[in-house]
């Protein structure tokens, strides 16, 4: 594991200049966030050794490294999910090569299913803690203790502090935004009723299919995570109610510039 990692620092170091301090994965519909980044260098997924592809339409696979609100970052345009079939290491690989790229956060955005019913389509949601009991956790296998602890503490998954200083920049820009937790699950079909509705008496916010492995394997390392998820769809809405990836991808295209805000001003003040 290291020394794929070390063989994807290496080929990425080659390509750009100082060393990024943030990380962002961009979720679904939210690639055109991109056009925010002083792009410098963009690297193909395809051409970094030991980096699986992506496959979804909406994802453009590709590492753009550049400037945002000052800083050097690194971002994955597309991102990888369970419900293509790569095995859960593959996943995460990115997550472990830009921590040593030399990242201090890590940024997640997402499309998700809101179950909470004051929740809107078009809504952001901060994700203040998660549910991963569905998925696959990355840490499973033998431990690389060279990353992390066997066991570790998950008591504060996404940083309090970066969470406070988002609520004050949207409160700021007067953007309106939520606060929940996120319950990740396999995919790729979305929720039944009776599955939204369990998420909603579980006590989570909103449901999506990704982010999750990821937050654990940046928590692993002692890497501070702040997550947004899009809410593009509704589950709770009571009647019939269909969805289709291209709503989903129509509603977190219409909130990226409220997202693309908060993100920027958040790496600003890094
Ligand atoms: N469920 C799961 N994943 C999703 C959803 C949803 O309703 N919307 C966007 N991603």
């Amino acid at each position: 594991m290291m020394q794929k990692i070390q063989d994807a620092v290496a080929y990425i170091k080659n390509k750009i200049g100082a060393e990024p301090v943030a990380g962002i994965v961009l979720g679904s519909g939210l690639g055109n966030f991109a056009e925010e980044i002083n792009v410098e260098q963009e690297i193909a997924y395809g051409d970094i050794p030991h980096f699986p592809v992506s496959t979804v339409e909406g994802h453009k696979g590709k590492l753009i490294y550049g400037e945002l609100g000052g800083k050097k970052i690194i971002a994955m345009a597309g991102r990888f999910h369970f419900y293509e079939g790569y095995p859960i290491q593959d996943i995460v690989f990115p997550i472990r090569v830009m921590k040593y790229l030399g990242i201090k956060t890590l940024f997640l955005s997402n499309a998700a299913g809101g179950t909470n019913p004051s929740f809107k389509v078009g809504d952001l949601m901060i994700i203040k803690d998660h549910i991963s009991f569905f998925t696959p956790n990355p840490l499973v296998g033998k431990n690389v203790d060279e990353l992390g602890p066997r066991f570790p503490d998950m008591s504060e998954p996404y940083s309090l502090s970066l969470i406070q200083k988002a609520k004050k920049i949207a409160a700021e820009a007067q953007i309106d935004i939520k606060e929940g937790v996120y319950v990740a699950v396999t995919g790729p079909t979305f929720e039944t009723k009776a599955e939204y509705k369990f998420v909603n008496m579980m006590g989570a916010d909103a449901v999506g299919m990704s982010t999750v492995q990821e937050n654990i394997t940046a928590v692993h390392m002692g890497l501070p995570v702040f997550a947004v998820s899009v809410i593009t769809d509704l589950g709770m809405t009571e009647g019939n109610h269909t969805i289709t990836h291209q709503e989903v991808l129509e509603a977190a295209r219409a909130a990226e510039p409220r997202l693309t805000h908060i993100f920027k001003t958040l790496i600003a003040q890094l």
